[in-house]
């Protein structure tokens, strides 16, 4: 889930799993926002960073949108993109079933620029000469590049690095084409056709570990395809106002917040186009952070959203009595919440929509791996884990926007830093990093105060958006201290900060020592029950980010 925000993960309505139905490429698609005429489709041969190739184009100014590449040909034809990109993917030309690049795609008049097997499907399908090398290229790469870079790598340095991930390499380019580049393990590591709109290249410029990644983007969408508009995610509120003002008509319409940006940009969107038809449900399941829920409400009152704070905090702590095994931790809480929105749901007798934080990557990754074409997705008609008889029409402003780009968003519509910036925090909250024992209000205060003062030590280091997470642990099992002249018997505070880009990996961050006594000294010292830090030096995988 991509909110990584407070909604426990059953409850996300659209993010939970509630049916499963076998869907066509087209339903990974999102509007096309008007505003961008200009829009370049990636078409996914399922490559690793294939998002990341929609992401980087996007961060150029130029709109596009990543569909798998079995998607219909009269599709894109409607779209008239401006250019295609054909994205990397883990198959040989030669194996049995390797994703077909179809011909037309090469003949529909826009240059087309293959990255990875999508450049070597490109070269094969032309004549060129595609084998397996003795070894692949894998990781930082020297790039050489040859006679001026033709017109794809014109103006770049002679040698550069750049980050490889292929088996196959081409050998020779398809009659008409240029070689442009070699590396190593790639005698053509990039080649093109003008005269065709051609372009290919081995290396994945998507990657921050290429350098001239962007430029090379930059340089294909504007010299080369010619796209001269500007789009940026700002541009989207206007448009969306206008969609939901349709969608939602004179309708009731209410909104979980978790705390988290997407929720609340959704709302704050929302709230722009529809008024006082919108209701904010916070459900304070009193596993929040320090003044997390105050904070909510505040910004909320100061925006003019109708906010209902529900207090259920003791609920929730009475169903978590004597519970200690994450899973059933995390169900408890699910069924909770949907229980007490339920509740606050039925109050509002015409609500008849729900606002989503959905992202765009929702979108791609509900698709599973299913891009070929034996695709799953969640249904986004279904209100996942909300009762049915609810019947809530989901509205998903967010949809066609990746995490940074709702960031961009969140600003422009004055969501304060601290939610515009919020870094991820999980559904269940505090109740999956009290680890080892029962979840009790006494643990909860120690790990709540203990965490305020890592939060707050760290911004004021200026580290806290450079850390994809920061928090701490509360693990029961006591040991023993001194603490002026009497012997302690108190719990440990483990800290716990990591740095990543999506969470499936993640590395510790190397937080400076100085901090680190600060932090230390100062919940040692402020928080009653607690004699002992550590910190918690293990990357992912083998461990995870959370404890439980
Ligand atoms: P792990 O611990 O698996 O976490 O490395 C990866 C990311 O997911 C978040 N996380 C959760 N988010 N409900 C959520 O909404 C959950 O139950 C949950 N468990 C882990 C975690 O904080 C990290 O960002």
């Amino acid at each position: 889930m991509t909110d990584g925000t407070a909604v426990p993960p059953s409850t996300t309505a659209a993010k939970a799993v509630t049916g499963i139905e076998p869907v066509s490429p087209e339903a990974l698609e999102v509007e096309v926002p008007q505003a961008a005429r200009d829009e370049v489709l990636v078409l996914d041969f399922g490559g690793q960073y294939s998002q990341l190739i929609a992401r980087r184009i996007r961060e150029c100014g130029v709109f596009a949108e990543l569909l798998p590449h079995t998607v219909a040909l009269e599709r894109i034809r409607e779209r008239r993109p401006a250019a295609l990109v054909l994205s990397g993917g883990p198959a040989s030309v030669y194996s049995e079933g390797a994703p077909e690049l179809r011909r037309e795609l090469l003949e529909l008049g826009v240059p087309v620029l293959g990255i990875c097997y999508g450049m070597q499907a490109m070269v094969h399908l032309l004549g060129g000469r595609v084998e397996g090398a003795e070894a692949g290229e894998f990781g930082r790469t020297p790039l050489l590049v040859s006679d001026g870079g033709g017109r794809l790598l014109a103006g770049l340095p002679r040698e550069q690095q750049c980050w490889m991930s292929h088996r196959d390499s081409v050998f020779a380019p398809p009659p008409d084409f240029v070689a442009l580049a070699s590396s190593p393990g790639s005698p053509v590591a990039a080649c093109e056709s003008p005269a065709r709109g051609l372009y290919g290249i081995q290396f994945h410029p998507e990657v921050v570990h290429t350098p001239y990644g962007s430029q090379i983007l930059d340089r294909f969408l504007r010299e080369l395809a010619g796209i001269e508009e500007r789009w940026s995610p700002a541009s989207v509120i206007d448009e969306q106002i206008g969609r939901v003002r349709a969608q939602v008509g004179d309708g009731e319409v209410v909104c979980g917040l978790s705390g988290g940006v997407d929720s609340a940009t959704a709302a704050a969107l929302v709230h722009r186009a529809v008024g006082d038809q919108l209701t904010c449900v916070l459900v304070d399941h009193g596993l929040l952070r320090k003044h997390e829920a105050k904070q909510v409400v505040r910004t909320f009152r100061d925006l003019g959203i109708t906010l209902v704070h529900v207090a259920a905090q003791d609920r929730f702590l009475e169903r978590l009595a004597g519970v200690t095994e994450p899973e059933r931790k995390r169900r408890i809480i699910g069924e909770e919440f949907i229980r007490v929105f339920e509740e606050q749901a039925r109050r509002l007798t015409d609500a008849r929509f729900l606002v989503q934080g959905t992202l765009y990557s929702d979108v791609i990754e509900s698709g599973g791996d299913g891009l070929a074409g034996a695709a799953t997705i969640k249904s986004h008609h279904n209100v996942g884990g909300l009762p049915e008889d609810l019947a809530l029409e989901l509205v998903e402003p967010l949809r066609m926007l990746f995490k940074d780009e709702v960031r961009v968003v969140a600003a422009e519509l004055g969501l304060p830093e601290r939610i515009v910036w919020r870094q991820p925090f999980p559904g269940p909250g505090l109740a999956i990093r009290v680890v080892g024992g029962e979840i009790t209000a006494e643990r909860l205060e120690i790990l709540r105060e203990a965490d305020a003062i890592l939060q707050a030590e760290i911004r004021a280091a200026g580290l806290y958006r450079e850390l994809w997470q920061s928090f701490c642990v509360l693990p029961v099992a006591r040991s023993v201290g001194v603490q002026g002249d009497e012997r302690s018997y108190a719990y440990p505070i483990v800290i716990r900060a990591v740095t990543s880009s999506d969470a499936m990996t993640a590395d510790w961050a190397r937080l400076p020592y100085d901090l680190l006594e600060r932090v230390s000294n100062r919940i040692i010292n402020e928080v009653s029950g607690v004699n002992r830090v550590a910190l918690d030096i293990s990357s992912k995988p083998p461990a995870t980010i959370e404890w439980e």
